[in-house]
Order: structure tokens, then sequence, then C-alpha cells
């Protein structure tokens, strides 16, 4: 089985991420042949500044091994380091209805905030299908958010394949655990965001232990004072899961040992449990982060891996569309 999924290089990484996607990258690479490419190309599709773009880069490849992705077992690489992700874009976007495109819940959001928005915004999950298609995965796991443009992959995978003749799998999205969400420390009913949540309402993968303290210490609790999960107190239960996560102990064990507890107890526990998840990351991060030449062999190493399987498919694909080789 191969599974794929991409990751944008802006904005720092958090404790909703870490969750969301990175660890469960970290577990599923043991189980499968497993792709990840850092979409630079996606990142252009609004405003970027070009030296933020190329440091925040080499922080993730960097954030990401320090996670426990290891380059030595899966292919981690940059989608503009090769070049057959936006060849098989174009192909697909010629497949791919305007009035499709246009009707994408992310493209409508994203392109209602500004008069100036680019056609590669429109594009964009065009360029996510040419992802997952040319590595021919057949898992596919993102957030719920995603659905659509998995959606879309899978429509243009069968389109092509109807019009064309067999030539990709048709992939499947998988959408994570429910109950596996963060959220936001401070507005418990909303998702922890790099974009929506305050600097309290977020912990960063990288932020110093003292600040993650910080954080947990003035979460926003409920009323009342038991440590239990319910439905009304979505502050208290996101402690709780978050707590889960850093610890690897069952919500109910967490439960049971803070009966009768108090929060202040509680919250000074959870700041110590994310701080011994994050530190070790943070360490590990400094050193690799410090040693560029090495992340870039490895960047280089994970490149190559992936351009032997792209050139493939696309070279199949510009057959079966009818251009003449060179
Ligand atoms: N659009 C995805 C996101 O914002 C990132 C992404 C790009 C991706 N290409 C992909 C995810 C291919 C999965 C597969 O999270």
């Amino acid at each position: 089985m191969r599974v794929l999924s991409g990751i944008q290089p802006t904005g720092e990484k958090h404790l909703g991420n870490y969750v969301g996607a990175i660890r469960r990258w970290v577990a599923e690479q043991h189980e499968m042949d497993a792709f990840h490419p850092i979409v630079d190309l996606h990142a252009i599709t609004v405003p970027q500044e070009p030296e933020a773009l190329r440091e925040s880069t080499l922080d993730l490849v960097a954030l990401l091994i320090a996670c426990g992705l290891d380059p030595e077992v899966c292919t981690l690489f940059v989608q503009s380091h090769v070049p057959e992700h936006p060849r098989l874009a174009w192909v697909l976007e010629c497949m791919t209805p305007y009035g499709e495109a246009r009707r994408m819940p992310q493209f409508r959001e994203k392109s209602a905030k500004s008069e100036n928005f680019s056609v590669g915004l429109m594009t964009y999950p065009v360029l996510q299908a040419a992802d997952i298609l040319l590595y021919q995965a057949d898992v596919v796991p993102v957030g719920e958010d995603q659905r659509q443009h998995l959606e879309l992959a899978r429509d243009l995978a069968q389109r092509f394949n109807q019009r064309f003749g067999e030539t990709f799998v048709v992939p499947e999205g998988t959408y994570g655990e429910v109950g596996a969400k963060i959220m936001d420390l401070q507005e418990p009913t909303s998702r922890m965001s790099t974009t929506f949540s305050g600097d309290l309402g977020l912990v960063r993968v990288l932020d110093p232990p003292d600040l993650i303290r910080r954080k947990l210490r003035s979460a926003v609790t409920d009323s009342g004072r038991d440590v239990v999960r319910s439905e009304d107190k979505p502050g208290v239960t996101n402690l709780i899961e978050i707590m889960a996560v850093a610890t690897g102990d069952s919500p109910e064990a967490i439960e049971a040992r803070y009966d009768g507890a108090g929060y202040g107890k509680f919250k000074e526990d959870v700041g110590e449990a994310v701080v011994a998840l994050f530190d070790p990351i943070r360490l590990r991060y400094a050193d690799l982060r410090g040693n560029p030449g090495e992340l870039h062999a490895i960047l280089a190493r994970g490149a190559e891996k992936a351009h032997g399987i792209a050139a493939e498919t696309l070279a199949q694909v510009y057959e079966r569309v009818g251009f003449v080789p060179p």
C-alpha cells in the first residue's frame, strides 16, 4: 500500500498539526510505502516572501525529521524539486471543468477575502490531485477540510482512466479518528489553527517549555471542577484529549487519576506532559536545523526517489494524451 500526504511549508506547526497529521505519518511510515511532499508550489498560490519561504521549507524538513519522520524509511521531498508535479497538473487542468474548479469550497472561501487572488489559487486542488496521482497513492490521510479536494483527485483519476485507459490508481481519502481533533485553548469550540487562533490559543511544537506551561495554565476551563469529558465542557474535554495524546494514556485513565484533583493541578500536569512530549523534539530540531548541508542532502535523496516514480507515470500520461515523444 502506498500512502501520500503533503504539507504546506508556511505557518509554524502546532499541536493540532502534530496530532492530526505528523504523528499519524510517523506511525504509518512503518506500515506503508509513504510519500510526503512539502508543497512549496502550493505555498505561492497566495503572496509569499521569498526568503521566508526558503527558510520555512528547511525549518519544516528539520521539524518533520525531529518529530520522527525517517527519511531512510519514507520519501520526504520538496514538491518543486520534482518537475512532474506542475507538468501533470497542466494535463489535469485541461480535464477539469472550469465550473467545478470555481465551486471548490476552499477556493470560494479564500477568493472571497480579496479581489486580487491568482489563477493558481483556483487550480490549487488540481495540483494537489497531481501530487497524489503521480505516485499512484492508495490512501491519502488528510483533514476533514480536504474532503472535496480528495473527491476531485478521485474524479480526475476516474475521468482519465475512462478516456485514455487504466493509468491511475483511484486514491482513498482517510480522515482520521473522531476525537483526535485539538481545539483552541482559549476558544475550545474552535479548532486550534494558525490562521484563527490567538497566541495563547495554540501551542507550537517549538515553543519554549515555559511558554508551553504558561499557555496550558491559562487554558480556558469550564464551570464545575470535575476532570471529565462532556459536551458542555469543551475546555476540559480538550485538555483531557491533549493529556491523552501527550502521555499515551487513555482519557478514561486520566479522568480516574484526576478524580477530585481540581482544574489547577490538572492544567499544571497537562503543561508538563506537553513539555515532555515536545522538548526532545525541540532539541533534535535545533541540532538538525543547524546543519543545512545535511538537510539539503536528505532532500536530494528524497527528490531522486520521488522523481523515479513520478517520471514513469508522467511518461505514460504524455503518451496517452497524444504527445509525440521528445
Ligand atoms: N492541501 C493540503 C492542505 O492544505 C496540502 C496538500 C497538497 C496535500 N498536496 C497534497 C495533502 C496531497 C494531501 C495530498 O493540507
